[in-house]
């Protein structure tokens, strides 16, 4: 189990660490901060409020990063092209670089997690990606074991299940998972506003999510942590499209009690 791990020389009794921790974990004793409670939730504030650099987690490697703080994004800027952003559907074959990619997931990675809980989990889908879609095309050819739901929904908009119909040939497809479904979704945020800032363009494959609720054989497939389900399936690559304005939207349904 992790441990909180003072280092009592370094300790200059501030007590910052006692008074940010959410679970009441630490305590002053004499004039140190001490790890006294077990049942932590290990968020890491202990270590990222201490100014003297005097606390470390058990299981985790240190960050040495510097601080970044949102600040830094202007507000203006960043509101602008959250408004500009665009299901992408179209897709150049260039591939996506390592780089980008490691970007993205480590957006995912500093989601923030109910409980600290940090069980989503990511999967590329790498060299099974033209039998993933094989196999959601496949389904959805067939239709009799979609839900009520999607098998309305395509009949309503009659569209012809093409052999790319899921990952429209963007070379990156990334399935998010985990055991509850605000955590993965979350995570799907970040890396989605990170992989526009890298210039790609994102695509949320719900009826893959569908394929993959109704389908054994397609998680197997993505050998899912065991009481995973697939929330987002991420399809991720640079855009072949345009857009040259932003779309109108309803009205703001927002209010104040
Ligand atoms: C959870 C989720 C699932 C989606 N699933 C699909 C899908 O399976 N196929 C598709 O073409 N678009 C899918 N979309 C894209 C939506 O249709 C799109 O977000 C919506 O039309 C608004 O367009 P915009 O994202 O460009 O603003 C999905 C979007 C979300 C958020």
């Amino acid at each position: 189990m992790n441990q909180i791990i003072i280092n009592e020389e370094k300790c200059v009794g501030c007590s910052l660490c006692v008074d940010d921790c959410p679970n009441s974990c630490l305590r002053m004793e004499k004039g140190k901060a001490k790890f006294t409670k077990p049942v932590c939730i290990e968020c890491g504030h202990c270590c990222a409020i201490c100014p003297q650099g005097a606390i470390r987690m058990s299981e985790y490697p240190c960050e040495e990063e510097p601080v970044v703080p949102m600040t830094v994004l202007d507000s203006h800027t960043l509101l602008s092209a959250l408004r500009s952003r665009r299901t992408i559907r179209r897709f150049t074959s260039q591939p996506v670089e390592e780089e980008k990619v490691r970007k993205i997931l480590e957006a995912g990675r500093y989601s923030p997690t109910g409980g600290n809980f940090q069980g989503v989990s990511f999967t590329i889908l790498g060299s099974r990606q033209a039998e993933a879609e094989a196999i959601c095309v496949d389904i959805f050819r067939n239709g009799d074991k979609l839900g009520a739901g999607p098998a309305a929904f395509l009949k309503q908009i009659d569209v012809r299940i093409t052999d790319n119909f899921f990952f429209k040939g963007a070379p990156l497809v990334l399935a998010v998972s985990g055991a509850d479904e605000v955590n993965p979704a979350l995570a799907s945020s970040y890396m989605e506003i990170m992989a526009e800032s890298l210039g790609l363009g994102v695509l949320y494959s719900g009826f893959f999510c569908e394929c993959a609720r109704i389908s054994e054989g397609l998680r197997e497939l993505l050998e899912l942590p065991r009481g995973h389900k697939v929330v987002t399936c991420m399809v991720i690559g640079y855009p072949s499209v345009k857009y040259r304005r932003i779309v109108p939207r309803k009205a703001l349904k927002a209010k104040t009690l």
